[in-house]
């Protein structure tokens, strides 16, 4: 990073004047107190709705972190483009998009539908997200599949491990009759993979869910994202090029809920929310952000979080077409 700043080559070459105008967004969109948290999962009806964070990680590894930015918290449905890229990874396009697809589902995250093939309509919902689980490493004792998956969060934010609410994981499991009943439809229709143990896969998506992060370690895991699958704090290569360029592809697509068109028109980012107020932002070839801010619209995405996104491509130039 230093070389490349000696050398007049960074992605962001005035990162300071940048930051400044993100920090003054990132304090505009706060006086947003509108929306709920999340009450159908009990423990995350106790966060404290007035925090709120937000991560900037360039592609070559310029950081900035404001507000709560060292406060964890559940990456809940942001964990589904990671789940869908590490099956990817695993199993390349053809195989996993022989049991999940990539239309927009034009529904709620948990509704309980399948497209006409009896598939789950994309990753970013939980019928897909259930299914991308059951594609990662299913020979695999539980234990070392949830040790993959740890593992591949570390590598993708930096070095910096994440960590587990097991209190949420045992809350979202006491209160996932929806889930399992999209798992036995999904089963009803012969979508799973031979061999697939349901209770195993549902368990899995549950702790995948369940995993924390702060937004630092978000913003990386965004930046790598942005950065083609090569994490710029340790230039790693996490994820394949190509598997990147399709999770971006169905992010952009679905990854907003029932809001997905909407974003995609009006901000025309690749994005993902989750249930925990948490937001993902990628700018391909620039930089990820993470913004964390637990109050969620009636779509389910971070009230702030939504707007500190529009607000940001009005000031730069992101939404580029
Ligand atoms: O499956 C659930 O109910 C949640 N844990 C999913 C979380 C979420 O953010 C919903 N998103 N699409």
């Amino acid at each position: 990073l230093f070389q490349r700043a000696l050398a007049g080559r960074l992605s962001v070459p005035d990162f300071v004047g940048f930051g400044d105008e993100v920090r003054a967004l990132f304090e505009d969109a706060r006086d947003y107190r509108g929306g709920e948290v999340a009450t159908y999962i009990p423990q995350l009806a106790r966060v404290d709705p007035e925090h709120y964070a937000l991560g900037l990680c360039t592609v070559d590894g310029q950081r900035l972190s404001l507000g709560d930015d060292r406060q964890s918290y559940c990456v809940q449905s942001t964990c589904k483009p990671i789940n869908y890229a590490l099956a990817r990874d695993l199993f390349g396009r053809e195989k996993v998009h022989a049991h999940v697809g990539r239309e927009p589902s034009g529904r709620s995250f948990n509704e309980l539908t399948l497209n006409p093939l009896g598939l789950p309509h994309n990753p970013m919902i939980n019928a897909g997200a259930i299914m991308c689980a059951s594609l990662i490493r299913p020979e695999a004792p539980l234990a070392d599949r949830f040790d993959f998956v740890m593992q591949k969060w570390r590598d993708l934010g930096g070095g910096e491990p994440a960590a587990f609410d097991n209190a949420v994981y045992l809350s979202e499991k006491a209160t996932a009759d929806r889930n399992f009943a999209l798992a036995y439809f999904m089963r009803e229709n012969n979508a799973f993979p031979d061999d697939t143990d349901l209770a195993e896969t549902l368990d899995f998506y549950f702790q995948c869910c369940s995993i924390t992060v702060n937004v630092q370690q978000m913003s990386v895991v965004a930046a790598t994202l942005a950065n083609g699958g090569i994490c710029p704090v340790t230039s790693r290569r996490v994820l394949k090029a190509e598997t990147v360029k399709d999770c971006l592809s169905l992010m952009y697509s679905c990854g907003m809920y029932d809001f997905s068109g909407e974003f995609a028109f009006a901000v025309g980012m690749p994005a993902k929310s989750g249930v925990s107020g948490a937001l993902m932002l990628v700018v391909p070839g620039v930089c990820g952000f993470a913004v964390w801010s637990p109050r969620l619209d009636r779509c389910g995405n971070s009230v702030r979080g939504v707007q500190f996104a529009q607000t940001l491509v009005r000031k730069f130039a992101f939404h580029s077409y």
